[in-house]
């Protein structure tokens, strides 16, 4: 078989499986996605992409074009067409416990393995706990028809909701976590012309591949847990934490992505992925090795008190009554994602106290309507500032950091402004008349 018609099956269509189903096809190999989401699948064969993530609804009616993608529901279908399966199912936080849901992980496994008549060659994609993958290679072998012949390995992804497409057709690295010299070829087969145009190709054991994930994301909710850290700091201290920053940042050592101040980090990965961490640590008995998460978490979660309270100080006190205007819902820019949005999480608490909280995003607006409709929601940003005691800029879309300070200054009861993500200046703000709040500054 050539390696460009190579036939690969893609188990779980959400953020990063449809965007790896339509890279690969892209790439030039045949591809089947599997959902056992039937409307999700009806969607993306129809050529819609069922959240945003910029590039890929092109690149889906690329590839749906080209016949080298198609969709289905059917495991045995995906047990017949490929012979290197990749399961990219979510890994969701369980419960308080912050230990990860392996439910779509093994269920993957459970129901593609009874269809695996021939050689197959299973690679997981999806975040999990360090120990997962072997348990997963025994269960495959033990229950695919033709056993040891189905051989299981680990490869983590890593690629960022909004450049998905972009960091995914050029990783920064591939890792296949394998001792199988028959899953490491087939590894390497999908990723040769990336391999051949530089991009680092590690093989190790299954556990360290498992580790690579998550204590990379451990290292860039760190990172970004310690600039605030320094902004709570700076804020007593009468310090400027953009320019500690920018100071810090041209050590190359410490390197200045990552490294910017703010309402902190959410999302469906980074937020999760700590605390499954340390749930799994704590499993191990090594729990004393990530209690520093802890603290990550902590500091993370407190940056969103601080921003409620810089926006209550600025209204006098109390929200009971006021007109509150959030900018943002997405928990990043790029993103409809709103799991975990620091910004949601604001805006709800501030309604919780009494405030009438309108919230205008760009693309979020559907997503957070359904999962909160206690807050209101307007489909711009000056309809959504119209009469605010105060606003709040809490996910950085350009729209807010090019926003006009005299357009909004006409629309809003007071000038007041927390900018929660450091992405205005604040010279030019206060120039038009504005009281301008950040985080980290004075
Ligand atoms: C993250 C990782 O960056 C990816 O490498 C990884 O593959 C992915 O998780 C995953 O596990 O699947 P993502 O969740 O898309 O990607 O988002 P990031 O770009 O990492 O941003 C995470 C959060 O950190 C956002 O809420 C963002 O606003 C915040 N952030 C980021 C900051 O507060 N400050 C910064 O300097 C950078």
């Amino acid at each position: 078989v050539e390696a460009d018609r190579m036939r690969v099956s893609v188990i779980g269509t959400g953020y990063l499986g449809a965007t790896t189903a339509a890279c690969l096809a892209e790439m030039g190999f045949e591809v089947l996605g599997l959902d056992v989401d039937e409307a999700k699948i009806e969607m993306l064969r129809s050529g819609r992409v069922p959240f945003f993530e910029p590039g890929l609804d092109e690149l889906l009616g690329k590839s749906l074009k080209s016949g080298r993608l198609n969709f289905t529901t059917s495991f045995s279908e995906v047990a017949e067409f490929a012979d290197l399966h990749l399961i990219c199912v979510g890994t969701p936080q369980r419960d308080e416990s912050g230990a990860a849901d392996l439910r779509y992980v093994n269920a993957a496994v459970e129901q593609l393995a009874p269809h695996l008549n021939r050689p197959a060659v299973v690679v997981g994609r999806s975040t999990v706990p360090v120990g997962t993958a072997a348990t997963m290679a025994s269960r495959l072998a033990a229950l695919a028809p033709v056993g040891e012949e189905a051989e299981l390995g680990w490869s983590p992804e890593f690629l960022r909701e909004g450049f998905g497409v972009e960091d995914t057709l050029r990783p920064n690295r591939i890792v296949i976590g394998t001792d199988s010299p028959r899953v490491e070829k087939a590894v390497r087969a999908l990723w040769q012309q990336q391999v051949d145009e530089g991009v680092p190709f590690l093989v190790t054991d299954l556990q360290t591949a498992e580790l690579v994930k998550v204590s990379a994301n451990a290292f860039l909710a760190t990172k970004i847990s310690f600039i605030n850290a320094m902004a709570e700091v700076s804020e007593v201290a009468g310090a400027d934490v953009i320019q500690l920053a920018e100071a810090l940042s041209y050590d190359d050592r410490i390197g200045g992505k990552f490294l910017g101040p703010g309402l902190g980090f959410g999302g469906g990965c980074l937020p999760k992925d700590i605390r499954a961490f340390m749930a799994r640590a704590d499993e191990l008995g090594v729990e004393p090795a990530l209690s520093f998460l802890r603290e990550v978490d902590a500091i993370n979660q407190r940056r969103r008190a601080r921003t409620i309270d810089l926006a209550r100080q600025l209204i006098g006190g109390s929200f009971a009554g006021r007109t509150v205007t959030v900018l943002g819902a997405a928990f990043k820019p790029n993103s409809d994602d709103i799991r975990d949005s620091p910004a949601l999480d604001v805006a709800s608490t501030i309604a919780s106290l009494g405030a009438q909280v309108t919230v205008y995003d760009p693309v979020a607006l559907e997503r957070a309507r359904a999962e909160h409709p206690q807050l209101n929601y307007a489909d711009s940003m000056l309809e959504a500032a119209r009469g605010a005691d105060v606003v709040l800029l809490l996910t950085e879309w350009t729209e807010f950091r090019e926003a006009n300070p005299d357009e909004l200054a006409a629309v809003v009861a007071q000038k007041r402004i927390v900018d929660g993500r450091n992405a205005l200046d604040p010279t030019f703000w206060r120039a038009s008349g504005w009281t301008y709040r950040a985080l980290g500054r004075q």
